[in-house]
């Protein structure tokens, strides 16, 4: 590559950067609400439906989801009011083709989670369902009676490092390579769909660490394989460099660029998942469908150009959910030119816009309302125009990395304001939160 587009595409990841933090500082306006919020349907549109499940047996360093240390009776307690939440969603008149469980740990309970799913299924038109989980939850016996059920199943690896295993606290509770390979190859197979999670750009991870956790991951042969890049946001990086330790290289794009090269045989199902047979799964909730309606303590649901905020603390969330009221706790409206650059950016990281099908739903001109942009995003080669299509160049599909990394380290922003009101107020301290483990 010649010294100007190296500077071209350094300036361009910068500009991108920069551009979206700034879009996420100022128009992250998050409204704390008393009102009693109603998530209304829209006749014309498709929703998918987001769950999310708050319980981990163990906290890793790196990670800010929203979550609490696991316990029985406080966990079914939870799968009650979510069920509850669920006929709630029912009644105001939505329905959902498919279904991403996320957490925390999906798999935790679960004949909980099976009642979950079976009343989800009841109650709406589901046609897939994909489940997040720990290595612990995947043995071939617990994992049978999800046939039928659960369409794909993303666990988390992370590393096959065991140096990095140990500083990130998973080399105990979910044991070493070799434990991990084991347990993979006998879950293998059994659901429609594994997903095989792994992160990398950790501070200290070799060219070689990083090619290692590949052909491991490659040799197992799941049906899909996707690597995050390390997220760092304000929530976690003390953790992470206290654990990690603070490198001054960061070999983010260079480690991309290694993957995709690694990945060259398989389809990408979006900018960081890739398999070897083609996939209609939606792989990230907030891809594929632009709207989604999220249920549970924490989730967020993206409704016309609206992000709504359910409740964090489990006792408010269950006082609304029993009182038949709104869990929202708070909103944050995106101007529409935001939410079309956001909408934009999904699909973007999907893999490719059809031009006429964008500006039918979204009821804009794409090229008149994002001229700027485009007109960057071709100049700096990160896009391309074919047959009515826009799809990202190899560069641009690392701008999408960039983006989706940001826009998910900026929603660690709205987690940050409802931590310490997340924490428990009343009932004896049943739920605990990572930072007083
Ligand atoms: C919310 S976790 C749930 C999975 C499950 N609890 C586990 O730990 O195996 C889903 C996935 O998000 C990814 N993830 C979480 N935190 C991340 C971070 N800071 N950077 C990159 N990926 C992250 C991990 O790959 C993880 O497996
Ligand atoms: S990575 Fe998984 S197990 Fe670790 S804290 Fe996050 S949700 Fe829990």
């Amino acid at each position: 590559m010649s010294f100007l587009n190296k500077t071209i595409n350094k300036f361009a990841i910068k500009y991108a950067h920069s551009k979206m933090q700034k879009a996420l500082t100022n128009n992250l306006n998050i409204d704390i609400t008393n009102q009693n919020i109603a998530k209304i349907p829209n006749p014309n549109k498709s929703y998918m439906l987001y769950t999310h499940i708050p319980f981990c047996h163990i906290f890793c360093p790196y990670c800010s989801f929203h979550k609490f240390q696991y316990n029985k009776e406080s966990c079914k307690n939870y799968f009650k009011n979510l069920r509850e939440e669920l006929k709630q969603t029912k009644e105001a008149g939505y329905d959902f083709n498919s279904l991403y469980v996320g957490g925390g740990t999906t798999l935790i309970d679960e004949d909980e989670l099976i009642k979950t799913l079976e009343l989800a299924k009841k109650l709406f038109s589901i046609q897939d369902i994909s489940c997040e989980t720990d290595p612990n939850h995947i043995q071939p016996e617990n994992l049978a009676k999800f046939r039928g059920l659960i369409d794909r199943i993303s666990v988390g690896v992370q590393s096959f490092d065991d140096e990095i295993l140990k500083k990130v606290a998973r080399f105990e509770k979910f044991g070493s390579q070799k434990d991990l390979i084991n347990k993979l190859e006998k879950a293998i197979n059994i659901l429609p769909v594994l997903s095989l999670d792994l992160i990398f750009n950790f501070p200290f991870q070799t060219k070689d660490n990083l090619l290692t956790d590949i052909k491991i991951a490659k040799d197992l042969n799941p049906q899909q394989i996707t690597l995050y890049p390390l997220m760092k946001s304000n929530l976690t990086k003390d953790a992470i460099a206290k654990s990690l330790g603070i490198s001054n290289i960061d070999n983010e794009y260079e480690f991309y660029k290694i993957i995709r090269e690694e990945f060259k045989d398989y389809n990408s199902n979006n900018a960081w998942a890739f398999s070897k047979e083609k996939s209609n799964l939606a792989d990230e909730y907030v891809g594929s469908n632009s709207d989604y309606v999220g249920v549970g303590s924490g989730a967020f649901s993206f409704l016309d150009g609206r992000l709504l905020i359910n409740a964090f603390n489990l006792d408010d969330y269950e006082e609304k959910i029993k009182s038949n009221k709104s869990p929202v706790i708070a909103t944050c409206d995106f101007k529409d030119s935001e939410k079309i650059k956001y909408i934009f950016l999904t699909k973007l990281f999907d893999g490719e816009i059809n031009i006429k099908d964008f500006n039918l739903q979204n009821k804009v001109d794409l090229k008149k309302t994002m001229f700027l942009e485009l007109n960057l995003l071709r100049l700096a080669n990160a896009i391309y125009e074919e047959n009515g299509f826009i799809r990202p160049t190899e560069f641009g599909r690392y701008i999408c990395v960039v983006l989706m990394k940001d826009f998910y380290t900026g929603m660690d922003k709205v987690r940050a304001i409802f931590k310490n009101d997340a924490k428990i107020k009343s009932r004896k301290k049943l739920y605990v939160m990572s930072e007083e483990i």
